[in-house]
């Protein structure tokens, strides 16, 4: 398939994602619910792209878009930097306590998070889910309920005797893994981590989603942080 991306035409092997095309060219684009290894999902749109010229442009997922003949991709278009960052901030709000997300901000130029913050502890990317089906064939967890009752669980809010404890979906978390503890009430973007030589943040599990049951039950935790349960 003979693609043009950002001005370059390049061949690109039928199959492969807009994202996909992207990275074989060095060209970043940021992600969230996408994952090597992992199946595509398109949950957090934070890869938009836009596709096409003229009036005839729109805005794809680029983690799920195949490459087609002849497309035009423009991977950092205005309008695809203004939308990426409005999608961050809403995760952010949603979610302000991730450190993933925080470094994103700062990687991506965020200085303002114009929505209120809701402190959830999950932004609904879907990784964990994934994680847990696809590489661990554990089918543990997974999405209940819509809308805002939308939730990650375990079949009936039970401890599933289908986990096998394995830990991939705390891992993969990143609203969980690790925690930023520059923020307050008054500001949910910290900024300090990624510009700084030396990381605010070290890894604070507490409060986390786990679903393997109490903290340190499966002994995931490390060993200092089970000192203190
Ligand atoms: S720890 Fe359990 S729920 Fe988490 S990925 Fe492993 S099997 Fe799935
Ligand atoms: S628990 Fe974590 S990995 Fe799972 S959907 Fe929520 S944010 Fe994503
Ligand atoms: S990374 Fe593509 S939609 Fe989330």
């Amino acid at each position: 398939m003979n693609i043009k991306i950002d001005g370059i035409r390049v061949d690109i092997p039928e199959g492969f994602t807009l994202l996909e095309a992207a990275k074989f060219l060095g060209i970043e684009i940021p992600t969230l619910c996408w994952h090597e290894g992992l199946s595509a999902w398109g949950g957090c749109r934070l890869c938009v792209v836009e596709i096409g010229e003229g009036e005839r442009k729109k805005m794809v997922t680029s983690c799920t878009y195949p490459v087609e003949e002849g497309i035009v991709v423009h991977t950092a278009s205005e309008k695809v930097v203004k939308s990426r960052k409005m999608i961050l901030e809403l995760l952010i709000a949603q979610c302000p306590t991730s450190r993933t997300l925080q470094d994103l901000a700062s990687k991506m130029g965020v200085i303002q998070v114009r929505f209120d913050p809701k402190w959830e502890n999950c932004i609904y990317c879907g990784l964990c889910v994934r994680i847990c089906n696809e590489q661990m064939m554990a089918r543990a967890i997974g999405f209940v309920n819509r809308g805002n009752k939308l939730e990650i669980s375990t079949p009936f809010d039970k401890n599933s005797e289908d986990c096998r404890k394995c830990g991939g979906c705390i891992y993969i978390c990143p609203a969980c893994t690790l925690r930023c503890q520059g923020i307050n009430q008054d500001n949910v973007l910290c900024n300090a981590c990624y510009n700084s030589l030396q990381p605010t943040c070290i890894s604070n599990e507490d409060n986390y989603n786990c679903w393997m049951g109490l903290k340190n039950e499966c002994g995931t935790c490390s060993k200092e942080e089970s000192k203190n349960i």
